[in-house]
């Protein structure tokens, strides 16, 4: 059985599904993928989200708002108060991208904060997205005491340096289907130092689709792909991955 850690079920485009969510549930059902993480982007999205989702037992919710979408400052209480719904299993996703949004890094900063307070007074665990932002995000996590509840450092394609000291903080490392990609050999390099109970496996559908299905959407049964990539690198049989 897999479990797909980070995906966002309500961004996937149903056409290719039968217009229907229960086919995407169902692929990953077929292919073994049995539990799944819906993590939200938006907290105007949330209550959409946890509509889409209602029928399915076996997805869980994160509550949270991305780093790259800081259109309006995050309203703390709105975050408390939305991510106490009983399918709320962790606070995200939050975090630092300076790749992609160098401008609005102090946003971002006062969201990441936000969270992690709201993850310590409800006590769940943190979904952190960090991008060109190894030292502040790291910073910031200890300043703001994140490792009173943990968490994962989602989608990681940063150094090992800060894998480590994330994983001495009691978080996990989740990797995506980046990790099957050609010209992601460091990654690779990342992932094999990573020990192998500190990991956990991820698609970010419909984002990202791993080999082999390159250019297709990403859905939840593909996590299977990352699964494959992870015992290779190990060396471990696909069972024990
Ligand atoms: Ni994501």
């Amino acid at each position: 059985m897999f479990i797909d850690s980070h995906c966002h079920l309500d961004r996937l485009k149903l056409e290719e599904f039968n217009n229907n969510i229960n086919q995407v549930i169902k692929n990953a059902e077929q292919a073994s993928v049995n539990q799944m993480l819906c993590v939200s982007v938006t907290l105007a999205d949330f209550p959409s989200m946890v509509e889409t989702t209602a029928a399915f037992d076996n997805v869980l919710l994160s509550c949270g708002t991305h780093p790259l979408n800081q259109g309006d400052e995050v309203d703390q209480k709105q975050l408390h108060s939305l991510s106490q719904h009983d399918r709320v299993i962790a606070i995200g996703e939050t975090g630092l991208d300076y790749f992609y949004a160098p401008k609005t890094k102090q946003v971002q900063i006062d969201s990441f904060r936000k969270h992690i307070k709201v993850a310590k007074a409800l006590q769940k665990p943190l979904i952190i997205h960090t991008r060109d932002a190894q030292q502040d995000t790291l910073d910031i996590m200890r300043e703001e005491g994140a490792e009173e509840v943990g968490g994962i450092l989602h989608c990681f394609t940063e150094s090992w340096e800060m894998a480590e000291q994330a994983i001495a903080m009691g978080f996990y490392i989740s990797f995506s289907g980046i990790l099957t990609f050609k010209n992601a050999h460091e990654l690779r390099e990342v992932a094999k130092k990573v020990p192998e109970d500190r990991i956990l496996i991820e698609t970010d559908s419909p984002y990202l689709a791993p080999v082999p299905h390159r250019g297709k959407q990403n859905q939840p049964a593909y996590v299977v792909e990352v699964a494959k990539q992870l015992a290779d690198i190990h060396s471990l049989s696909y069972e024990e991955i």
